[in-house]
């Protein structure tokens, strides 16, 4: 019995870790493609991605047509972008990643005996499918979601190497490759970025995205975007293997990379990646691996595709590029949210392209873990992001035996620092009077999401707080055009924009202005959602416990975190001036809707097919009610609002927990909505 109990536990653990890892990688892929702003590495993302389809296979019941393992990641951003959307004639996929020679040897085994492989640079950008009809060039599609793309035509006539009419093209021509912002590009726009306190890229490749869907073709052409281009598709083209159809491509004009060769066996290919290892830290673009492909065109044919990668071509990715150096001093670096994060003061090194000096060592227990001391000899990566990261030490070089000493007090304010039971960070508790804690309150204040106030950055915030002409964030509304201009490198136009963007901000949603007052874990959507329930300030500053966890997203400690935010004397007193310099503290009035509370502390499941209302109608009157919905039936589950065809899955879930189901009829009658209402 209990082991039958314990498979069971199991079987349900790796079923709600398979939902969660969808999810998870889901909104991994939205943040890579769309905004530009990934919080995984590749290799991350892709181990993760190897654990889903392993459950997959266990549970295929679960596999849903937009599991990130059914298709590519999109980015296409939306309907809005100003750029047009267009179907792509043959469907844009991605290739299949390798790591080491046994995944390429076992990659090799299931092609056909003696095959060519072509191995070429992969280059680190984005992928671009260029269109010529009658020799000229039509349309360019960036990868969207595989299936259609956003025509950047535009953007990429800024590229000069890119040819826009060569007569001699078939008829209907398709050439594919990759868009680049090269290194010395790269460093130059994050420098003018920096300038202007505007956020960094963290490398070319989301440099290279974040320029191709500028609507503004001259700011790109500024930007010096360039381009190689490898996959040749189309009606009659002459050419029996990949490699004539590129030379004929390069033999037109057509940048395509010098960089290939023609393998026959493993060793060749890691000959070529050996090599290539090395030598593309002296190329002009960023690369990330080497792409093989079968060179024969009929032997593609009949090697084909799976659902989301041809079985033709494979990618080996690079190891991130790693350096040693002596790890001279640790500091500590206090965030907006009080984290102290120890930091590796190193002797300087070349990485990617660039001189690393600092490197993060995240937490106390990362450096246990590693028994890193001040002059060891470490190892520090760059992954995709803007700070390095210290990953290990040379076995052997340790200079000193002593015990790693976190520090007690912060080394900004000297508050005794506290730890988070189950978290990694210390903290300074010292909300409201520790420097770059209160500093970084401003700068997430002013910061585009939030209150968008133009003109002031980190170092305006910096110098503006060395005057004491800020201290806090309601300071802001009283400062005048003659404080400001004067400054240093502040002329009386700056000093205009400024003050003319903080009377802006008075304008600014109530549902921004919560999420701007920085209350610990209340980002940009649980603001939102929290600010839809409670329709002002007022409401807010009363909720109870239990009325702020009934709101989704919101669990236990943000709950606790909102309460504790507004009991602080402090925070009342910000929170009052800042009304008096007039705010929007609450929604505008059309905009209310009657809350209920029919539901209150209930938490809720849809499952299945409705006909009086859509799922997502379903889901708002949950929320105008006063409950929750949640995604996964569990104990805490107050009943599932049950329509047609519901998944047996659930419908078994809810029975072995004995929670009642609950018809659409029911349902409108339980919030008084009932057809006679
Ligand atoms: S061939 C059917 N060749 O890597 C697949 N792709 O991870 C055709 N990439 O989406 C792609 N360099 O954006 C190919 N020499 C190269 C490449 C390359 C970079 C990119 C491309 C692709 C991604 C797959």
């Amino acid at each position: 019995m209990t082991i039958m109990t314990d498979l069971f536990d199991n079987e349900n653990s790796e079923r709600a870790e398979l939902v969660r890892l969808r999810h998870a990688l889901q909104d991994a892929n939205y943040r890579y493609y769309v905004l530009n702003d990934p919080q995984l590495t590749d290799r991350e993302f892709d181990m993760q991605l190897k654990r889903l389809q392993e459950l997959e296979a266990r549970y295929p019941d679960l596999v849903t047509p937009d599991s990130p393992t059914q298709k590519v990641g999109s980015d296409l951003s939306g309907r809005t972008n100003g750029f047009e959307q267009v179907a792509h004639r043959y469907p844009m996929l991605s290739l299949a990643n390798t790591y080491n020679r046994e995944e390429i040897e076992d990659w090799v085994r299931r092609l056909p005996d003696g095959v060519e492989i072509v191995a070429e640079l992969k280059y680190d950008g984005l992928s671009i499918s260029l269109h010529y009809e009658n020799g000229r060039l039509v349309r360019a599609l960036t990868r969207g979601d595989g299936v259609r793309g956003d025509d950047v035509l535009r953007n990429i006539m800024t590229i000069r190497s890119v040819p826009t009419y060569i007569p001699a093209l078939p008829a209907y021509y398709e050439i594919r490759g990759e868009v680049l912002l090269p290194w010395q590009a790269f460093e130059r726009l994050n420098t003018e970025r920096a300038a202007n306190e505007d956020p960094l890229f963290a490398n070319p490749r989301n440099a290279a995205s974040g320029t191709l869907k500028l609507l503004d073709p001259a700011e790109v052409a500024r930007r010096g975007l360039t381009c190689f281009l490898y996959h040749v598709l189309g009606d009659n083209i002459s050419g029996l293997t990949h490699t004539e159809r590129l030379e004929q491509a390069r033999h037109w004009g057509f940048p395509v990379s010098e960089h290939i060769r023609v393998c026959h066996s493993v060793d060749e290919v890691m000959d070529f990646i050996a090599h290539w290892n090395t030598a593309r830290k002296e190329l002009p673009v960023a690369t990330d691996g080497v792409v093989l492909k079968v060179n024969s065109l009929a032997q593609q044919q009949q090697l084909g595709f799976t659902a989301k990668t041809p079985r033709w071509a494979i990618a080996y990715k690079f190891p991130a590029e790693k350096q040693l150096t002596v790890l001279r001093q640790i500091t500590y670096q206090v965030g907006r949210t009080g984290v102290i994060t120890p930091v590796a003061n190193l002797d300087p090194v070349q990485l990617s392209g660039t001189m690393v000096q600092r490197a993060t060592l995240h937490n106390e227990d990362f450096v246990r873990q590693l028994d890193i001391h001040e002059g060891d000899r470490v190892w520090v990566e760059k992954g995709g992001e803007i700070i390095p990261k210290i990953t290990g030490k040379e076995s052997g070089s340790s200079v000193s035996s002593e015990p790693y000493r976190f520090p007690t007090v912060c080394p900004e304010c000297g508050t005794p620092l506290v730890r988070v039971e189950g978290e990694a960070a210390w903290r300074c508790p010292n909300e409201n009077g520790c420097p770059p804690q209160q500093k970084g309150k401003i700068e997430h204040f002013v910061s585009r999401k939030a209150m968008n106030i133009d003109g002031i950055g980190e170092e305006t915030v910096d110098m503006l707080w060395q005057k004491h002409l800020l201290t806090n964030i309601a300071d802001l509304y009283d400062l005048k055009v003659q404080d400001l201009s004067g400054l240093e490198g502040m002329g009386l136009r700056s000093a205009e924009r400024i003050i003319d963007g903080i009377e802006a901000s008075k304008q600014v949603p109530w549902e921004r202005v919560l999420f701007a007052i920085g209350i610990r874990m209340v980002g940009e959507t649980t603001a939102k959602k929290i600010a839809r329930r409670f329709r002002s300030l007022q409401e807010l500053q009363w909720a109870s416990m239990e009325q702020l966890t009934a709101v989704e997203d919101v669990g236990e400690q943000i709950a606790a975190n909102i309460v504790r935010y507004f009991a602080d004397s402090d925070n009342q007193q910000l929170l009052i001036r800042l009304q008096q310099a007039g705010l929007q503290m609450e929604a505008p009035e059309e905009q209310k809707t009657v809350q209920r509370h029919e539901l209150d502390g209930m938490s809720v499941v849809i499952s299945g097919v409705f006909a009086r209302h859509s799922r997502d109608e379903y889901k708002q009157l949950i929320e105008q009610h006063g409950g929750k919905n949640t995604g996964s039936i569990s104990k805490k589950t107050s009943f599932v609002l049950a329509g047609d065809n519901m998944g047996p899955e659930k419908r078994r879930k809810a029975e072995q927990l004995g929670i009642r189901l609950v018809g659409e009829d029911e349902f409108l009658e339980m919030i008084n909505l009932s057809q006679n209402n």
